[in-house]
């Protein structure tokens, strides 16, 4: 048997950026949205093999890289769930893998989910988040649907309102860049941690931009949401400036992109960017403006590739026949 988890990204319109503590306790606030259109799929089967062997996109990943990356989380799963075999562990992403589309909180969530369903252990929806923030803090996010917050020093996040409250909101991504990002997140936030003058002012601002965004959306305002996720994005990504050596995530297209945002919003069309660990932009519109917004994209001659998501799925789980799993994989391991 194995069992197979269909899951989103979630878009951070408020960031979580920096630790409190080890274990990945958040150092500030955040409320994320899933991007339906960016979708992981992951099926994961047991075998009695002596090593988890997991594939992406149809490549076997290195023993290095599963011993540096995956290793940890998955022996505290196999703790946790009180199991002591291995994984097979199969996804397929839709989207660039670690180019700064959270593309590692979409692979530790879908995991969380999948591996407790696999090994018949029924965890309440609070425990699962917490064991997805141990792979990825912004993995505590992804297993659920909706506007969902994880709180500065907490282990899970939570639903905070059903997207149905706002249901006319669209994101667009603009990719500006599908490389491989140079510097993990993980590191960057290290880095800033250590050594950036300006996060002090971010977590001293923090808490602020989160209650003007979580009063944005209660009142269905896009204006003053749009200006809260600026003032979020922006600020971290002063941390990184600021962090010695600096690091930038941005490209030429990417201001670009931000340019353009800002004169769209000069002439009355709701374009609000966020920008998170890498160079792509994503557009917080309605969906009357998604149009307009693309054809401006194209027409400044922006070489970018533009998904359109609605938002807020809940991650989809069930059961397949073991015959669907790639079997040539697992009798290599053997
Ligand atoms: C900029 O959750 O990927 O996307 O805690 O080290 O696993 P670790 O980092 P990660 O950081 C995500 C940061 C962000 C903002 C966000 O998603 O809230």
């Amino acid at each position: 048997r194995a069992v197979q988890c269909s899951l989103s990204p979630n878009l951070a319109l408020i960031k979580y950026w920096g630790k409190r503590r080890k274990k990945h306790i958040p150092a500030t606030t955040s409320i994320g949205v899933a991007l339906n259109k960016l979708r992981t799929s992951t099926t994961v089967a047991q075998i009695n093999s002596s090593q988890d062997i997991i594939q992406i996109n149809n490549q076997q990943l290195s023993e290095t890289v599963i011993y540096e990356h995956y290793r940890p989380f998955l022996d505290l799963i196999r703790q946790r769930l009180r199991v002591s075999h291995h994984f097979f562990i199969d996804m397929i992403l839709n989207f660039p893998l670690a180019a700064g589309l959270a593309s590692s909180s979409s692979i530790f969530g879908a995991l969380a989910l999948a591996l407790p369903t696999l090994c018949d252990v029924r965890l309440p929806s609070s425990t699962l988040s917490s064991l997805a923030r141990l792979g990825s803090t912004s993995a505590a996010r992804t297993i659920f649907g909706d506007f969902v917050i994880l709180p500065a020093g907490a282990r899970y996040a939570r639903v905070w309102k059903p997207i149905s409250y706002w249901s006319d909101l669209r994101v667009i991504v603009a990719i500006t860049d599908h490389a491989r990002k140079q510097i993990a997140t993980r590191a960057a936030m290290h880095l800033v941690q250590r050594s950036s003058f300006a996060y002090r002012g971010w977590l001293w601002s923090a808490q602020k931009i989160v209650a003007t965004a979580r009063k944005a959306i209660q009142k269905r305002n896009l204006e003053q949401l749009g200006e809260a996720m600026r003032a979020s994005y922006l600020g971290m990504h002063a941390t990184m400036l600021a962090a010695r050596p600096p690091i930038i995530y941005w490209n030429a297209r990417t201001l670009d992109l931000l340019h353009l945002c800002q004169e769209l919003r000069l002439k009355g069309i709701e374009a609000w960017e966020t920008m998170d660990a890498g160079p792509q932009v994503k557009i917080l519109t309605r969906q009357k403006h998604v149009a307009r917004i693309a054809r401006e994209i194209k027409s400044a001659g922006e070489k970018v590739e533009i998904i359109t998501s609605t938002l807020g799925a809940a991650p989809q789980l069930k059961n397949v026949p073991f015959s669907s799993v790639n079997q040539n994989d697992i009798a290599y391991a053997r």
